[in-house]
Parts: C-alpha cells; structure tokens; sequence
C-alpha cells in the first residue's frame, strides 16, 4: 500500500488541513462523544484516526485507566500520532496500521468507536461497518460523523 493512495495525500499539509478541522469541528465531536456516553475508563477506537487529532482529545476523556486504539492505514499519518503520544506522554494510545479495504483482522471487546471522514474514503463501507462486529463489546456505542455520500 503507498501513501499515494489517499487522495487528499498524507503531506505536512494535509496533517495542517485535518488540524485546522479538527479545531473547527472539536465542539461537535465532544458532544457526539458525550452523547454516546464515552467516559473515563473506557477502550474507545479511532478508527481511521489519520494523524490522530481526536485520538489525543479521546485519550484526555477516557484518562490512563483506559485505553485508545487509532487504526489507520498511513504510516505518515501514525508517525505524527506516535510522535505526539511519547511527546504529551499519553502510553495509553495504542497505534495499528491497517488497510479497512483488507478486512479488519482484530479482536478487541472495545467500549465505544469514532470514525470521522473516513467512510467516503474506502471501497465498500458496509464491509467496513459489518466487520465492527469483530472489534466491539456487545452493546457498544458507536459515532459516526461523515459524508456518506461523497457526492453530496
Ligand atoms: C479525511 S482523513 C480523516 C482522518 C481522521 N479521522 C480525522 O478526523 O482527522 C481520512 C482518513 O482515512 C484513512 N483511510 C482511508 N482509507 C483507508 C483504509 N482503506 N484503511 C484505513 N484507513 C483509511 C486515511 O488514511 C485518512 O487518515
């Protein structure tokens, strides 16, 4: 898999461009998190986490007794995100590159999911969506904000 692949790039600029959304969309973010009651304590996943912005903010909510896990397919993008986690000191962000479009082939029990912008982006969403089955505990919650039809 190259880096080419993403179409919007995985450049210093593109890492810019998703902070500066990350900072114009932190309000909803945190109260799409509130609403799904994730809390401190929790195993959250930051699925297709990109350089991993709202990993940070998720690991600040569930604090060190719980845990973030970023699946991203970037090995750039993962790189910011380790950079930042021994740089904030935040060790409970745990980091898994993997391709969606490959099947997700994990086994977790997570509390909660977010997945932000990502959706548009793979080859057969409801591939993606099903194989969640595999990565959350039951009666977990999951935040979606995308654009799920990219032509709208
Ligand atoms: C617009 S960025 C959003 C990043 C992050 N979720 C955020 O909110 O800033 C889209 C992300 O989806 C990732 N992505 C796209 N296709 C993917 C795939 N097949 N497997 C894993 N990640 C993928 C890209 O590498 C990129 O990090």
């Amino acid at each position: 898999m190259t880096e080419t692949e993403y179409v919007l790039g995985t450049h210093d600029e593109e890492i810019a461009r998703l902070g500066l959304q990350h900072r114009v969309w932190l309000a909803h973010a945190t109260a799409a998190w509130g609403r799904a009651g994730f809390a401190e304590g929790q195993t959250i996943i930051d699925l297709g986490a990109g350089p991993g912005y709202a990993t940070i903010e998720l690991a600040r909510l569930v604090g060190p007794q719980g845990r973030v896990i970023a699946i991203e397919r970037s090995r750039r993008f993962l790189d910011h995100l380790e950079s930042e986690r021994a740089r904030l000191g935040l060790s409970h962000i745990d980091v898994i590159e993997a391709d969606l479009d490959r099947g997700l082939d994990l086994r977790f029990a997570a509390d909660g999911l977010w997945c932000r912008w990502v959706v548009a982006f793979v080859r057969d969403p409801r591939q993606v969506i099903s194989g969640l089955r595999g990565i959350l505990r039951e009666g977990a919650r999951v935040a979606f904000h995308e654009y799920g039809e990219y032509k709208t």
